[in-house]
């Protein structure tokens, strides 16, 4: 289905702007740690929510079905596809984005190394796979190639970026093992 149709009851697909509009829900989001009230349609996805109501967007969508990762976020320290899920669903989990990964003025060690390593082309996939990267190296301090591979195995790099995502990622696990 095209982005910009949406499936109806009886298994056609119409236009958006041809669905009608269901009445707006209130719903608060929590975002890099700030309660974001705001009213979403039930349709709304967490993607759209976070780019069109809280204009954050550094989380991408690219085929918004699930295919691609572009639109990777954290929920509640896991990374999802936000593309997936319904703003309403959410509920009072944590959410961070790319712009709340790495303090104000500041770039996570992720995004640092994937500046050095040249790990960025168009950067459509970027934040999605920063997302992933951050989230693998939170929880594993030294990835293998493997690791790596897993972690990234969903996103889809039409720049085809992965050996420099795979030689970031490995450069950082390095240091890790260093400072250790
Ligand atoms: S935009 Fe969400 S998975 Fe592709
Ligand atoms: S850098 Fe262009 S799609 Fe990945």
């Amino acid at each position: 289905m095209a982005n910009n149709a949406q499936e109806t009851a009886d298994g056609t697909s119409k236009p958006m702007d041809e669905v009608p509009k269901l009445e707006d829900v209130p719903i608060v989001l929590v975002v890099n740690g700030r309660s974001r009230p705001l009213r979403v349609q039930p349709r709304t996805t967490l993607a759209e929510a976070l780019r069109t109501s809280l204009d954050l967007t550094g989380t991408k969508v690219a085929c918004n079905h699930g295919a691609c990762s572009a639109c990777t976020v954290w929920l509640d320290d896991l990374p999802v596809a936000a593309c997936t899920i319904l703003a309403i669903e959410v509920d009072s989990r944590h959410i961070t984005t790319i712009e709340g990964l790495a303090p104000a003025n500041d770039l996570h060690p992720v995004q640092k190394a994937f500046i050095e390593h040249d790990a960025v082309q168009c950067g459509f996939c970027t934040p999605g796979l920063v997302m992933s990267c951050a989230a693998l190296l939170a929880r594993n301090r030294h990835p293998s190639v493997e690791d790596v591979e897993t972690a990234i195995s969903g996103h889809l790099c039409r720049c085809g970026t992965y050996p420099h995502v795979m030689r970031a990622m490995l450069a950082l696990a390095a240091v890790e093992a260093e400072q250790k």
